[in-house]
């Protein structure tokens, strides 16, 4: 077991690199099961839940080489429709190969994900898109049957804008009969990558970024050769990070059109935020302000951001308000938060934030892993040691994360929980 123990207190200054999209390139890989042939993706973060997407992968018959990022998918034989309970419940996005086995093979079998830390998450929506796309769906202990003998394009509306469910449906529709519109769909920049990787391999997908996604379904797909986009909440809590500690960092290669609410919100709070061509840098201010915060699905602002901000405006002069409208659930890093001195309250769905003059470093345990990289940019801005254990969340999402706040200047290190 490895915990992280850092020494509060330094102003984070230089560049930092951001890593490839784990929300990107975990539907990229599960494209690769549309058709058969080698596929090649680059800029694959190297993380927990892209291990187990490739575990998944060779589960169902594809072979996978990683080589430092650049990865190496063999579709030609998938000789399995099942996705087994074990690795669906490590990781809710393995339900990302239902579309594309049903598109594919005419037949899938999903572990249902059942609920996770952050709330009831449930997969209804992609049920009900591929139902109405022809597939006839049935559960079995726990599994969900998807069989269609060839989908056919049809018109869905998403009561609520999902983004695994518009991906799902997204690469199903490519090999369907006919056209698919996705009405109400997500808009989530990860979206767009995968389109456009889709029609790299011969797919006609439109309007993804918008909420109307026409896809005219192809006889046939050729294998993908693409590289995966930059993280942009990767990124976004590196900016926060630069916000809190009165820092100074050049966050390379992140795209200011992905982070416009993060960015608008930074300053609102009163950072320095740049955009150049190298990338977004962002300036700490002495005294950081308070803000409302909603979240809401993309352009709004992201959930996967919302601990971290609040993180930062435990330490802001006066009170700030973050509701929380994506996940029912997504307030646990509160009370590991307020064992560092800071003053939270829950008040349903939203969360007021009374600003404190220093946060305190103390124990604390990462719940999930936006919750997890919270603790880690409190733990930068507190006096003393803030130690935060359960970190296997954050290595699920962030790829060597404290070795990039060292060479920012953080004290910052990954130690063993026997050792220490
Ligand atoms: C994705 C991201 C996750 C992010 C979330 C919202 C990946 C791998 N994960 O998760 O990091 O926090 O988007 O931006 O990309 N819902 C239903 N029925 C469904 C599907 C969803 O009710 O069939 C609800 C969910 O419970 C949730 C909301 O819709 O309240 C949004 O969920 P969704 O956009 O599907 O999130 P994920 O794709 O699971």
């Amino acid at each position: 077991m490895k915990k992280i123990v850092i020494h509060g207190g330094r102003r984070l200054m230089g560049t930092v690199e951001v890593s490839g999209a784990k929300n990107a390139a975990l539907p990229l890989l599960c494209a690769t099961l549309l058709c058969p042939g080698e596929h090649r993706l680059g800029n694959v973060p190297d993380l927990r839940d892209i291990q187990t997407v490739l575990q998944l992968l060779e589960t169902l018959g594809a072979t996978a080489v990683n080589d430092q990022g650049q990865v190496r998918v063999n579709a030609d034989q998938v000789v399995s429709v099942e996705a087994p309970y074990d690795l669906v419940k490590t990781m809710r996005a393995s339900v990302l190969v239902l579309g594309p086995l049903v598109a594919r093979l005419g037949q899938a079998r999903v572990s249902l994900p059942g609920g996770c830390a952050i709330g009831a998450r449930p997969i209804d929506l992609h049920l009900k898109g591929l139902e109405a796309m022809g597939a006839e769906i049935s559960l079995d202990h726990g599994y969900v049957e998807a069989r269609a003998e060839k989908l056919q394009g049809a018109t869905i509306y998403f009561d609520i804008p999902t983004v695994g469910g518009t991906e799902n449906l997204m690469m199903a529709a490519t090999l369907a009969e006919g056209t698919t519109i996705l009405e109400n769909a997500a808009c989530e920049p990860e979206i767009v990558d995968l389109a456009n990787a889709l029609n790299g391999m011969g797919a006609c997908v439109r309007g993804a970024g918008t909420d109307t996604i026409t896809i005219e379904g192809v006889e046939a797909l050729q294998p993908m050769d693409y590289q995966v986009m930059a993280d942009r909440i990767e990124a976004g809590t590196f900016m926060v990070a630069a916000a809190m500690t009165q820092g100074d960092v050049l966050v390379a290669n992140a795209d200011p059109d992905s982070l416009e609410a993060v960015i608008s919100k930074l300053r609102e709070a009163g950072a320095e935020v740049s955009l150049g061509d190298d990338g977004i840098r962002v300036k700490g201010p002495q005294q950081i302000k308070p803000l409302q915060i909603k979240t809401s699905p993309h352009p709004g602002f992201p959930t996967d951001m919302q601990a971290q901000f609040m993180a930062m405006l435990t330490l802001a002069k006066g009170t700030s308000v973050i509701a929380e409208n994506v996940f029912e659930n997504r307030f646990m890093h509160v009370c590991e938060l307020q064992r560092l001195g800071s003053k939270i309250r829950i008040d349903g769905k939203q969360a007021l934030v009374e600003g404190v003059d220093q946060l305190l470093g103390a124990p604390v345990m990462a719940t999930d892993l936006r919750a997890s990289a919270s603790l880690v940019l409190a733990g930068l801005a507190a006096d003393n040691t803030t130690e935060v254990s359960r970190i296997y969340h954050l290595d699920r999402g962030y790829e060597r994360l404290e070795e990039k706040l060292l060479a920012l200047g953080a004290d910052i290190r990954r130690v063993s929980v026997d050792a220490s």
